[in-house]
């Protein structure tokens, strides 16, 4: 199933998606919405996503995906945690990754605890991934672990590889949630190391222009545009008419 945005939402996604369209466009919802209100709009949205991720691995590596946006509070980790769910209940082994050392928000929205996480793995000498499983059958969570001083050459660090290659073999999908692109190098260093990027954009907060030159930051540094996942629209029942 692709879902259409409304008109006013697919004017401004136009010159940010590389194909024309959003990968999926989530109505109105937060938290584990999958979980919370799995019949919901969002909820689909969601597996819409999902499905269309697993469609485009015939073309493209998609295995590890992440997930960023131009701005704060667009929508990044609630996009994340989601899709990670919605890929597991496909059947998939997921592993969800909180790369935003900054703000890092997924143990959160899992409920989980941040004790220890991707920091000690890169910065620690950690050999093992400290896994936690989460609530949601499927998906195993690394947490952001204590910020550390330096977030950006933490991520930089080669034990990002290492962290990487660990959680592929662990997981059919592995999604990176990260700190937004705009005005930190955080998503540039993440993205030439993952299968490809999704760029999330908040239907009520996302400049366009600060959309179209996150998307340009990442195309810089080669990553893999996979599309645009566009949160927050309001009024499901006008997307969802067949
Ligand atoms: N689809 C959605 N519809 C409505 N509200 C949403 C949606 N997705 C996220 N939100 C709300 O927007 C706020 C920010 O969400 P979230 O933490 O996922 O953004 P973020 O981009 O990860 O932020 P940050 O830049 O701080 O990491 C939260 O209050 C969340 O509940
Ligand atoms: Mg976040």
């Amino acid at each position: 199933m692709t879902t259409l945005p409304p008109d006013n939402a697919s004017t401004s996604l136009a010159p940010i998606s590389r194909n024309g369209r959003a990968l999926s466009v989530v109505p109105s919802g937060s938290s584990l919405i999958m979980l919370a209100e799995p019949q919901s709009a969002a909820a689909e949205a969601y597996r819409a996503l999902a499905a269309n991720l697993q469609f485009s691995q015939r073309d493209v590596d998609v295995q590890t995906i992440g997930v960023t946006s131009a701005a704060p509070g667009e929508g990044k980790s609630t996009t994340t945690a989601n899709l990670a769910i919605a890929l597991a209940e496909g059947g998939w082994q997921v592993i969800a990754i909180d790369a935003d050392l900054r703000r890092p928000m997924l143990h959160t929205l899992f409920g989980l605890e941040n004790t220890e996480g991707l920091s000690n793995v890169l910065l620690g000498g950690e050999s093992r991934l400290p896994l936690q499983d989460t609530i949601a059958p499927g998906v195993r969570l690394l947490s952001s672990g204590p910020s550390p001083a330096n977030p950006l050459e933490a991520l930089a660090s080669r034990e990002l590889d290492h962290v990487l290659s660990q959680a592929r073999a662990q997981a059919d999908f592995v999604v990176v949630d990260s700190a937004p692109a705009g005005a930190l190098a955080d998503a540039a260093v993440l993205a030439p190391r993952l299968g490809g990027m999704l760029l999330v954009i908040s239907a009520g907060k996302t400049k366009r222009d600060l959309a179209r030159r996150a998307r340009e930051q990442l195309e810089r540094v080669s990553a893999t545009m996979l599309g645009v996942v566009l949160v927050d629209v309001k009024g499901d029942d006008k997307l969802y008419r067949y």
